[in-house]
């Protein structure tokens, strides 16, 4: 007996048709939103290739090459640097699926085509800290608090809220981070090739990041238009509890910041000064301040060393 895939493969596609044949795809060309459509133009200008400045911001490593005294640190500060750039790099990669996520889930064009570009940034970002890594020490384990912020913003369902998560509190904290680094390792005085290796890099990867918080900025305030009651408060506790996570991320590398000159106090300062302003330029009465935030500290505080105590046992 022959049988025949034909009337079932015919009812498939048919079912399909009525299924999933809706617009998914067909994002209006009309430009809704003139501030996104001009970051994607400037972030198609300014896209950069660490291969062509490789060489120059990583010199082939000599055999036998002494690398604390080519950078001009301590052993202690090069391992603690590379403990600190290590979440930042599982950030990026961590950035770049979100960013992917968010691309899918983009309603209009130019949204779409700029979280396109984010996502290649991010690519890039992952790329330079490998870099980084390779050439100073080598890749160490996650941060669990970044982890765990991370994960929750890449597994909700909402949009608005990994919008939120990712270009507004994850990118917030990268530049907030790479800001106070970059001011520490010159006060630690690093060599001039040391800081050509490190800092050099991480200013280009800077501008990229300022263009993300940019776009959560601009393309928020449409996604949070006409919330509901109840999602506001879902979505204001999410912020809570991810604004804990993010600053338990920093505070679980305290020693290491320390160690690289970063001024701890003055870097949680700043990244929630910066959150504040970027919640009021977005104009988004949705979100609540970073005051409440505040009264959390001392809770989390108490989570984080918890952790670490247990982590120092388990070692
Ligand atoms: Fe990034
Ligand atoms: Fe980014």
């Amino acid at each position: 007996m022959v049988f025949s895939i034909g009337p079932s493969v015919e009812r498939v596609v048919g079912t399909m048709l009525d299924v999933l044949g809706g617009a998914r795809f067909q994002l209006e060309l009309e430009v809704e939103n003139r501030k996104v459509e001009r970051l994607y133009t400037i972030a198609k200008r300014d896209q950069w290739n660490l291969d062509d400045r490789r060489a120059h911001f990583f010199p082939p490593r000599e055999p036998g090459m002494d690398v604390n005294a080519w950078l001009n640190v301590t052993d202690e500060q090069r391992k603690a640097a590379a403990r600190c750039f290590s979440s930042v790099y599982y950030g990026e990669q961590g950035a770049k699926v979100i960013s992917a996520q968010l691309t899918a889930m983009a309603t209009t064009n130019e949204a779409s085509k700029f979280l396109a570009t984010q996502v290649m940034d991010e690519a890039r970002h992952v790329e330079v800290f490998e870099g980084i890594l390779r050439f100073i020490d080598q890749v160490h384990g996650m941060n669990p608090f970044l982890n765990a912020l991370l994960t929750d913003i890449a597994r909700t369902r909402h949009r608005e809220e990994k919008l939120i998560g990712m270009n507004l509190l994850v990118e917030g904290l990268a530049l907030a981070a790479f800001k106070a680094t970059l001011k520490g390792l010159r006060e630690l005085g690093i060599s001039e090739q040391g800081y050509r290796a490190v800092g050099e890099p991480i200013e280009g990867i800077m501008r990229d990041e300022s263009r993300h918080v940019g776009f959560g900025v601009v393309a928020l305030p449409d996604l949070l238009r006409g919330a509901s009651r109840r999602r506001k408060m879902e979505i204001r506790l999410r912020q809570l509890a991810w604004l804990g996570l993010l600053y338990g991320s920093i505070k679980y590398h305290q020693r290491d910041q320390e160690t690289m000159g970063v001024d701890h106090v003055a870097l949680l300062i700043d990244l929630l000064a910066d959150h504040e302003r970027r919640v009021g330029e977005c104009e988004a009465t949705v979100l609540v301040s970073t005051e409440r935030m505040q009264a959390l500290i001392p809770s989390v505080d108490r989570v984080v060393d918890a952790v670490i105590r247990r982590e120092r046992r388990a070692a």
